[in-house]
């Protein structure tokens, strides 16, 4: 693979305390929190709200009801992952989620309440009690960006939207070891053609570009999130854990056989207020499967809908349907996001059932790094979903990513005013550039979602091997740089990782769910590491 992105040399350059990568919850947060003290540059490659911090439905998990408890959602937090968390990082989660919360009230989210003073509290599969905080039914992202976006241009950090981050630079510290210092970019046009190239020297750079569901056919996320930070991390050598743990939405609107790209998004929310799935024979999917049921983790319902279509009763194969009638007239107020993506179907889901599908949602795992974002590489932290700090382990429980996001950007923006690591000169790059062609991009993610999907086997995995391996043959560096061929890149170096790692994992844990080894084995309680972008797979870093 390609050790850098292909690109005009640079012809300016900035200096900047910290930059930070990325302008959803994390990368947001991260700014805000450094910029009391710190000059803060945000680089994001769209608009600021074009990530998937925008699109999240469900809300934030937080322990707020006095019947409920910290202890409980740590239980559920940790169930859900499997026995791959970091139990201490899932307790500092935990406790520190309702500052979280009261935290952005204080900044002006308007989270929908119950009653005056008292937050409105919803349900999602995995939690035992109702602990989602949620915005405008289920506009809960929407108002969490929107909330950030003012604060981050009130605080006067400095943002700088289509700007594409390209590689990190590196220097060497005074006793020889590696540390960044800072990284290339690319400005772009509308078109996403490439205007110019510089360096913005940093003492800290932050990646928080989010997961990268775009890798696959069908998902959740927007068309901007391609996993670029990941890729970065990967080709500066820097370890990335979990990250066969790709989390597919039980619920997407299933729209037709051959939607491809972002698909509207049923929030689980939806079956925490009572909807229940049925195949086209009008079966429950869920009933027996879980004691939970319909409010199973994700991982559970995902693969109990997967397996129903397999059957293909009722002689359909490729959704079940989400009966939500029992909701009633409520559900345009509680969804109206969700009933305007329906109605644009023509469905009505007070009468009407809704046709669903599983769709890729969260890269549960990331780059390695701590909650306050640090990791191996000095100078570089890694915040959100582009990160692995252990929360999520192999299945993240619903609405703890909003959460973390908020919680620990903050920690690493707060850790950053306290101090920033020495500042180091970059030394000359000497890598091999080169780029995919974005015309590949759709191959690329239907290899993905047809063998790399919520069911997986040696085979698939092998078939998936092999032809990415063939895209990879046809990296050039004489492909013309742009955004499409410079997300193309990434996608393909984060495909293999995703590949490998999965591969390398011979049993069904979480959200990797292997035909061919469909049991959880005691000796695969363990992390799987890829440390380069050739998709090196080592059991420690
Ligand atoms: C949802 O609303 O179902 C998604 C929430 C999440 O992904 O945490």
């Amino acid at each position: 693979m390609p050790a850098r992105l292909a690109a005009p040399e640079p012809t300016w350059a900035v200096d900047i305390d910290v930059v930070v990568l990325g302008s959803g919850a994390a990368g947001l947060s991260a700014a805000l929190a450094a910029r009391p003290v710190r000059d803060v540059l945000l680089v994001t490659k769209d608009t600021l709200d074009a990530g998937s911090t925008n699109w999240a439905q469900g809300g934030l998990a937080a322990v707020l009801d006095p019947g409920d408890s910290l202890e409980s959602h740590v239980h559920d937090t940790l169930a859900a992952g499997a026995d791959l968390c970091d139990e201490s990082a899932v307790r500092t989660l935990v406790a520190e989620a309702p500052t979280a919360i009261r935290y952005l009230s204080r900044l002006g989210a308007a989270f929908d309440e119950s009653s005056h003073d008292h937050l409105a509290l919803t349900r999602e599969g995995g939690h035992s009690h109702r602990r989602i905080v949620h915005a405008g039914g289920d506009q809960s992202g929407a108002e969490v960006q929107r909330t950030l976006d003012e604060s981050v241009r009130l605080a006067g950090v400095r943002v700088v939207e289509r700007a594409f981050a390209l590689d990190l630079l590196i220097g060497r510290l005074a006793d020889g070891r590696r540390a960044v210092a800072g990284v290339r970019v690319a400005l772009l046009d509308e078109t996403g053609a490439v205007e110019s190239v510089g360096d913005v020297t940093a003492r800290a750079v932050v990646i928080a570009t989010g997961g990268f569901g775009q890798v696959f056919a069908s998902t959740s996320n927007p068309p901007a999130v391609t996993g670029d930070g990941v890729a970065i991390a990967l080709r500066a050598g820097v370890a990335v854990t979990d990250i066969e743990f790709i989390q597919f939405h039980p619920t997407v609107l299933w729209t037709g056989p051959d939607a491809t790209g972002q698909q509207a998004l049923i929030s689980e929310a939806v079956r925490g207020e009572g909807a229940v799935l049925v195949d086209a024979s009008g079966a429950r999917v869920m009933a027996g499967v879980h004691p939970q049921e319909d409010l199973a983790p994700r991982d559970v319902v995902a693969a109990a809908i997967s397996a129903r279509m397999a059957q293909a009763q009722g002689g359909v194969d490729d959704h079940v349907y989400l009966d939500a009638r029992s909701i009633g007239a409520e559900f345009e107020k509680r969804f109206p996001s969700i009933t305007a993506s329906c109605a644009a179907e023509g469905i009505d889901p007070t009468t009407d059932l809704i046709p669903v599908a599983p769709a890729a949602h969260y890269v549960c795992g990331g780059v390695k790094a701590d909650l306050d974002g640090a990791t191996d590489l000095v100078g570089l932290y890694v915040v959100g979903e582009a990160a692995c700090t252990g929360v999520h382990g192999a299945n993240r429980l619903a609405s703890n990513s909003l959460t973390e996001s908020v919680v620990a950007g903050t920690r690493v923006g707060r850790a950053l005013s306290w101090s920033l690591p020495l500042k180091v000169e970059a030394v000359d790059d000497e890598r091999p550039a080169a780029l995919l062609s974005a015309d590949l991009r759709a191959e690329l993610r239907s290899t993905m979602s047809k063998y790399v999907g919520v069911l997986r086997s040696a085979d698939g995995l092998s078939t998936a091997a092999d032809r990415l391996a063939r895209l990879e043959e046809k990296t050039d560096s004489a492909v013309e740089p742009s955004r499409r061929s410079f997300e193309a890149t990434n996608m393909l170096t984060l495909a293999r990782a995703v590949v490998a790692a999965a591969s390398a994992r011979t049993e069904s844990r979480g959200c990797h769910r292997r035909a061919d080894a469909p049991e959880s084995l005691d000796t695969w309680r363990r992390h799987l590491y890829v440390v380069d972008s050739d998709a090196t797979v080592v059991e420690s870093p």
